[in-house]
C-alpha cells in the first residue's frame, strides 16, 4: 500500500499515575472556579488566525531587546558595537534554547492538564483544566513555530524533564496542582511576562501577551483551588505538599542541580564566537548606566517575587519551608541570602498585572 511516508515519532514515556474520579453532583461548588471557566471560554484564541505570522521575525528589534535570563547584555554599548550577524546568532540560538525549554515545558502542562480533568474530585475543577489542556495545545502550537523562525529545537534541560516527570507521575492530585500550576506556571508566567516586557521584536511580543494572559488564568486556577481545599489537609499532608513544591522549584533554580539555564546559555555563547568573561567584564564597567528597572527584577526574581508569594496565599509556606528556601538561597548567593526579602502578596488581579505592564 502506497501513502505518504510519516517520520517516525521522536517519544519517550514516563509511567502516569492517576484515580480517575467521577463527581456525581453537576452543580457548583467552587464558584470561584467556575467563573474562571466562563473567562476561559471567552478569552479563547486561534494561533493561526490571531497572530501575524506573515510578517515574520524583525531580526533586528528582536537582537536589540532579548532577554538574558537577568543578564541585561543587550543594553552594554560592548553589545551594540558588535557585528549585526555575531548579534543575530548570539540572540537567535540563546533564544531558540530558551524558547525550546518553554515548549517542552508546555508539552508537560498539556499532559499534566489533561490529567487534572480527572483526577480532581470538583466538577468545576474539571471544567475549568478541560479548558486549560487546549490553551497548553496552542501554548506548544505557537512556540514550535516561533523556534522554527528563529532556529530548530533544542533537547530537554535534564532538571526540567525531571520536575515534569515527577509532577505526571504522581497520584496525587494535589501534587500535581502545587508542581504544575504554582511552581513550574508560575516560573513560566512571570518569565514570559518579562520577555514580553522587554522585546521589541512585534511578532514575540504578540505572541507572549497572548500565551501569558493564559498563564494568568492557570496560576490562578492552582491558587483558587489550593486556596479552597488546603484549610482541610492534615498536618502531614501539608507538609508533603510543601515538599513536593520545594523539590520542583530547587530542581528549577538551584544553581546547584546542575545544567542550570544560565551556563548553557553561556556555552551557546561560546560556540557562536562570543567569550562570556568578557561580556561580563563589559557589563559590570557599564553597570550605572543600565535600566535600573532590569537590573531590580533580575534582584526579585521568580521565585521571591512570586513562586514564595503565591505558596503564602495558599497556605503552603510554614516556617519549615521558609528555612529551606533560605538555605537554598544560601548556598547560591552566600550570607546575603539570609537577609533577603521574600514576597508577600501576588498581585490581585493577574491578568491586569500581565497585560497592564509594557
Ligand atoms: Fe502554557
Ligand atoms: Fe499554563
Amino acid at each position: 500500500m502506497s501513502g505518504i511516508p510519516i517520520r517516525p515519532p521522536e517519544t519517550d514515556e514516563t509511567e502516569a499515575a492517576l484515580n480517575a474520579v467521577y463527581n456525581w453532583n453537576y452543580d457548583s461548588e467552587i464558584d470561584e472556579l467556575r467563573t474562571l471557566y466562563a473567562n476561559a471560554l471567552d478569552r479563547q484564541w486561534i494561533a493561526v488566525r490571531d497572530l501575524d505570522w506573515e510578517k515574520g521575525i524583525d531580526r533586528e528589534e528582536f537582537a536589540k531587546t532579548f532577554s538574558l535570563g537577568g543578564f541585561p547584555v543587550e543594553q552594554t554599548d560592548f553589545w551594540k558595537n558588535l557585528d549585526a550577524d555575531l548579534k543575530w546568532e548570539v540572540s537567535r540560538k540563546s533564544t531558540a534554547f530558551m524558547l525550546s525549554n518553554f515548549l517542552h515545558g508546555e508539552q508537560g502542562a498539556l499532559m499534566v492538564a489533561s490529567q487534572m480533568v480527572s483526577a480532581v474530585p470538583h466538577t468545576d475543577g474539571k471544567f475549568y483544566a478541560a479548558t486549560q489542556t487546549l490553551d497548553e495545545a496552542r501554548h506548544v502550537e505557537v512556540f514550535a513555530a516561533y523556534i522554527e523562525l528563529l532556529d530548530e529545537v533544542n533537547p530537554i534541560m535534564p532538571s526540567l524533564k525531571r520536575v515534569l516527570d515527577a509532577t505526571i507521575s504522581t497520584g496525587s492530585w494535589l501534587e500535581k496542582a502545587v508542581g504544575m500550576q504554582m511552581v513550574v506556571e508560575g516560573l513560566a508566567l512571570h518569565v514570559f511576562r518579562d520577555m514580553r516586557n522587554s522585546t521589541r521584536e512585534p511578532l514575540l511580543k504578540e505572541l507572549l501577551t497572548y500565551v501569558s494572559r493564559d498563564e494568568a488564568r492557570h496560576v490562578g486556577y492552582g491558587v483558587k483551588y489550593l486556596s479552597a481545599v488546603v484549610g482541610s489537609l492534615s498536618e502531614r499532608e501539608r507538609s508533603e505538599l510543601e515538599d513536593f513544591a520545594f523539590e520542583a522549584a530547587r530542581l528549577l533554580v538551584d544553581s546547584r542541580s546542575g545544567g542550570s539555564m544560565r551556563i548553557s546559555m553561556l556555552e551557546i555563547w561560546k560556540e557562536c564566537g562570543l567569550d562570556p568573561q568578557t561580556v561580563f567584564a563589559e557589563l559590570v564597567k557599564e553597570r550605572e548606566r543600565i535600566d535600573p528597572e532590569m537590573q531590580r527584577q533580575s534582584v526579585t526574581g521568580p521565585v521571591r517575587g512570586f513562586i514564595i508569594p503565591s505558596l503564602k496565599s495558599v497556605g503552603l509556606f510554614s516556617e519549615r519551608l521558609e528555612g529551606h528556601f533560605r538555605g537554598m538561597f544560601e548556598a547560591n548567593f552566600g550570607e546575603r541570602a539570609k537577609t533577603m526579602a521574600f514576597g508577600d502578596r501576588l498581585p490581585e488581579n493577574l491578568e491586569e498585572w500581565v497585560e497592564g505592564s509594557a
